[in-house]
């Protein structure tokens, strides 16, 4: 019998706790509600603070006053809700600064205290092609290099921060017409396209003059607009095969020395001309590059799908010198984005391919 009442009075005084629990909780919530909206908070702003922050935080939106920001901060899609306190904080020091700047600074979990609105981190995260993974990377290249952040984060992107074919990694060949070859990215031996058409007749003057169907199409459009311009476009090495790409690089090996050789010849596996999507156009010499036709092809070449795959200024991105002859099928949306966005196909891949959806 006693036993009975000790347990319906532990059972009475838990449903006391459970209410008055409830109770405590509900009147502070209403009346954080009144202060929001004394504050000059709108009826659905407060309803946006209250689901979005946590309760231990509501003394420092308080303190905040009315404060548009605080709504940006709780409205974007990259907001987490377990670093309020830390975006308050970065926000309150450096209130000036883009709020979704703001979001993706202490996103990345960087120590705020070591990067002010001033710093690297800040300059890095206003960049279009910022990926959070590579934030690491971004600030010991940046630190370390006096250069833009702009080059900090192709560097970074492009892997070229890491050192030429010192990671290796088989290309993807399921990404079609953006597979990726080059000093990181390599194709295996046995590697053949097996769409490979053949260029011929105007179109070609070379004995490598295989290509992808697609890409062959498309140069072949490429090459009859701008023979309505009276420019004269064609092929002179296209797909060249992994035992094909063996010859020629121990050639220039003997020739040159291996350092030289690889400022312009791939080795075997990671030459794309084994993709079959690329052609060597005219003349590979230095001396076509200010030609009309070279001229033409940078500046029309990606209305059909092509890039100029290794540009002046960005050898040390893609590891190759100049090469005003060397276009690669990439499809026209890629090829669109890298022409005006003035970056390598290292970079795009980096960010719309291989970036893990955020
Ligand atoms: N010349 C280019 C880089 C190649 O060998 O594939
Ligand atoms: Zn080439």
């Amino acid at each position: 019998m006693k036993k009975m009442w000790i347990i319906i009075g532990v059972i009475l005084l838990c449903l006391l706790g459970v209410s008055l629990f409830f109770f405590f909780n509900y009147e502070k919530k209403d009346s954080i509600e009144d202060k929001l909206k004394q504050n000059g908070y709108s009826n659905a702003e407060v309803t946006l603070i209250l689901n979005m922050v946590s309760n231990n935080d509501y003394d420092l939106v308080l303190n905040l006053g009315y404060d548009k920001s605080l709504i940006s901060i709780l409205s974007s899609s990259d907001y987490q809700e377990s670093l309020f306190e830390n975006y308050i904080e970065y926000y309150v020091k450096n209130k000036d600064e883009n709020i979704n700047d703001i979001i993706t600074i202490v996103n990345s979990g960087y120590d705020l205290m070591d990067y002010p609105a001033s710093s690297l981190l800040a300059s890095l995260v206003k960049e279009k092609y910022y990926i959070n993974n590579n934030v690491a990377r971004y600030l010991d290249y940046g630190n370390s290099h006096n250069v833009d952040s702009k080059k900090v984060i192709s560097m970074v992107n492009s892997k070229a921060d890491l050192g030429f074919y010192s990671n290796i990694y088989d290309s993807d060949l399921n990404v079609g017409n953006l597979v990726l070859v080059n000093k990181f990215y390599h194709l295996k031996e046995d590697y053949t396209p097996n769409d490979l058409v053949t260029l011929s007749g105007q179109y070609n003057r070379g004995a490598n003059n295989k290509m992808r169907k697609e890409a062959a199409d498309a140069l072949m459009k490429m090459v009859d607009a701008a023979g309505l311009e009276n420019i004269t476009i064609y092929n002179v090495s296209a797909f060249r095969s992994y035992d094909y790409q063996v010859n020629l690089y121990n050639g220039y090996i003997k020739r040159d020395g291996q350092v030289a050789a690889d400022k312009y010849s791939a080795r075997p596996g990671y030459s794309e001309h084994q993709t079959g999507l690329c052609a060597d156009l005219n003349n590979v010499s230095d001396s076509f590059d200010g030609s009309d036709e070279a001229i033409w092809l940078k500046n029309n070449a990606y209305k059909y799908g092509f890039i100029l795959r290794f540009p002046k200024g960005k050898e040390d991105i893609t590891g190759y010198k100049y090469e005003s002859w060397h276009y690669r099928y990439v499809g026209i949306e890629a090829a669109k984005v890298i022409y005006e966005d003035d970056i390598t196909l290292e970079e795009y891949y980096a960010y719309y391919i291989e970036k893990a959806p955020s």
